[in-house]
């Protein structure tokens, strides 16, 4: 995890590296660090959020027009001032920051201990900046050899700036496995440098996507981008497509919030021009292009994690439901270490927000090694999951930044259905007819999900009265289950409230043994082929007086006697239900962890983008 943020140019590098700091928070916020050249090499920094580090660096020189900074999710060391980055050589002249993970560091410092290095911190970072100076000073290597060198001996991830007090027109960006973007400036000499191209919006558009193994190297304002062997690339130069108002919050008080409240945007943007429902066409590259190959599919393999791999439990019924191909979904960070049976007529689909997750990269990797074809479907646009990708589809959610994720679900529901509609159109099994029907609903999820929302009030008053739950029990069958699954996930990872997802039926086997009088219980019980099983569960839950809030579809008032609380959604047809089934329970954890005073953009160690396995 960890972001990173560097500018060389003309302007004060203090603010722009601060502000894009703040930009990055949401990959972890540990500690926060800013080095800043101007003739010398000053570092501040601080445990804690980017406001701590502005805290202590008030009044103290900040001038500078090159700079770097970092915001830190621990990994090696505890999250303290020492840890935090900038790091620095032996002498003091090399300041790093660093994203990754240096996976053979242990030795590494071993070695340089041994060659009198002492250290300060516990990071394998360090090590790192210890190694180039070591080399510089036994080799008599350039600097921009020095690190080369150093990353030739490094096993692990990284994506990396270094700068040195005694090469001040320098600046050197690296990355392998870890992302960094390079935002090209409108002046000549003006460089950004970030872990994604948020900092970056507000003064370019143009970026440089780094790729694994390329070092960029910043000298007398010229930049030239090398790969490891020291060739010279050729940078692709793309155009950003964010707006800075995307990154703001807009008015509401969080960006979870303002994310949920996007949804029905959201929703329409992952499906807008992709089909069209008088024809039952669709216009998605993955399904044009990758036609005759999506027609002979034996099998489906869906992978991710978190929310992400939620979305593919619900892709689940919908590939078996439409296209008739045998699935599994897995878990990213499992699969990447069994050694799975995979055919050349395999679809492994990879479900991702940001792009980036380690161990979503590693489990694709390894399923093209074993050569399946590897679709992606993802959010972050040139990050590292649709780069990996054969093809795939992007959810066009927009940044999500609230750490919790809201409508890259959705979106990742959407996107999904219409891959499993079109791969079921040409496999074949599914009717013309049928097709354009679910389209049809299709376009009507963002008008129904904006009614859901509208349960807002309602669930303040719910929160209010279940905010002090020790636990809670989320249910729900068939579709439902992932959304029970889902809503479990967020309402523990934002309000600090244990939660577990089930299926309804599973309860019996277990969990019911939790009920009592103080277990809120959340039931999905809208309309659906299993309603009336669900109802059956309501009544084993409420004969151990455990405390039901049911979700059930508008105008359903058989269960107003027998729960203790009824939220009405509006009706769509059981394949889209999650789409409309989540809202509610977005909401409700939100509100319960805004009442509990929990940061609920931030929650305590996590991180959004979790590069690190
Ligand atoms: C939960 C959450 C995480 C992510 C997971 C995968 O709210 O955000 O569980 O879903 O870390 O991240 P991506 O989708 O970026 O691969």
């Amino acid at each position: 995890m960890c972001g990173i943020v560097a500018y060389i140019g003309h302007r004060e590098a203090f603010d722009i590296v601060v502000k894009g700091l703040k930009r990055l928070e949401y990959r972890g916020y540990d500690s926060a660090g800013v080095a800043l050249m101007n003739g010398d090499l000053r570092i501040y920094k601080s445990q804690g959020k980017v406001s701590d580090l502005e805290a202590i660096s008030e009044g103290k020189d900040k001038s500078g027009s090159t700079g770097m900074g970092h915001t830190r999710w621990a990994t090696h060391g505890a999250p303290n001032n020492e840890n935090a980055h900038p790091h620095l050589s032996q002498s003091g002249d090399i300041s790093i920051i660093h994203n990754g993970i240096i996976e053979n560091y242990v030795t590494l410092k071993e070695g340089l201990i041994q060659r009198g290095h002492s250290f300060i911190s516990d990071t394998d970072t360090e090590v790192l900046v210890h190694l180039i100076e070591d080399i510089m000073e036994h080799s008599k290597l350039s600097f921009v050899d020095a690190v080369r060198s150093a990353l030739k001996q490094v096993v692990g991830a990284y994506a990396i700036v270094i700068l040195s007090k005694n090469h001040p027109e320098h600046l050197i960006a690296a990355r392998k496995g870890s992302p960094l973007v390079v935002g090209i400036g409108e002046e000549r000499g003006e460089y950004f440098f970030a872990s994604d191209a948020t900092p970056i919006v507000e003064y370019t558009k143009k970026v440089i996507y780094l790729k694994d193994n390329e070092i960029a190297i910043v000298e007398n304002q010229e930049m030239i981008i090398k790969n490891i062997e020291n060739v010279v690339q050729a940078p692709y130069i793309q155009e950003l497509e964010l707006n800075l108002e995307q990154l703001e919050k807009g008015g509401y008080p969080h960006f979870m919030l303002k994310e949920i409240y996007e949804q029905p945007k959201s929703i329409f943007d992952s499906f807008r021009g992709r089909f069209n429902s008088a024809t039952s066409e669709f216009h998605m590259r993955s399904i044009e292009e990758y036609g005759d190959k999506l027609k002979d599919i034996k099998r489906l393999i869906l992978l991710g994690c978190g929310t992400s791999w939620h979305a593919g439990l619900v892709a689940e019924y919908l590939f078996e439901d439409f296209a008739r191909l045998p699935v599994e979904v897995e878990y990213a960070s499992e699969f990447r270490y069994r050694n799975p049976v995979l055919y050349s007529d395999d679809l492994v689909l990879a479900i991702s927000q940001s792009g980036e997750t380690a161990d979503t990269l590693a489990a694709m990797d390894l399923a093209k090694r074993k050569s399946a074809t590897v679709f992606g479907v993802c959010n972050v646009v040139g990050s590292s999951i649709p780069r990996l990708s054969d093809a795939g589809a992007y959810t066009h959610a927009g940044p999500e930044i609230g750490v919790a994720s809201t409508k890259a679900f959705t979106s990742q529901v959407t996107v999904l259905t219409l891959l499993a509609l079109g791969i079921a159109r040409l496999r074949g099994t599914m009717n013309i007819k049928a097709i354009a029907s679910v389209m049809r609903e299709l376009e009507q999820i963002p008008e129904k999900v904006e009614k859901a929302l509208k349960l807002n009030d309602e669930i303040i008053v719910l929160s209010e009265k279940y905010k002090n739950a020790q636990n809670f029990l989320f249910l729900g069958r068939g579709y439902n289950f992932p959304v029970a699954l889902e809503g479990a996930l967020k309402l523990k990872e934002i309000s600090y409230i244990h939660a577990e997802g089930y299926p309804a039926a599973e309860m019996k086997h277990g969990p019911i043994a939790l009920i009592d009088e103080n277990m809120p219980v959340v039931v999905v019980a809208t309309n659906s082929e299993h309603y009336e099983k669900v109802v059956s569960n309501i009544q084993e839950v409420k004969a151990r007086k455990g405390i039901v809030i049911a979700l059930v579809t508008e105008g359903n008032t058989s269960l107003n006697d027998l729960v203790d609380h009824v939220l009405e959604v509006p009706e769509t047809i059981e394949y889209l239900s999650p789409l409309v089934n989540t809202i509610p329970l977005q909401l409700l954890s939100y509100h319960i962890a805004v009442m509990r005073d929990c940061n609920v953009d931030q929650p305590r160690n996590l991180a959004k983008s979790v590069t690190v396995e």
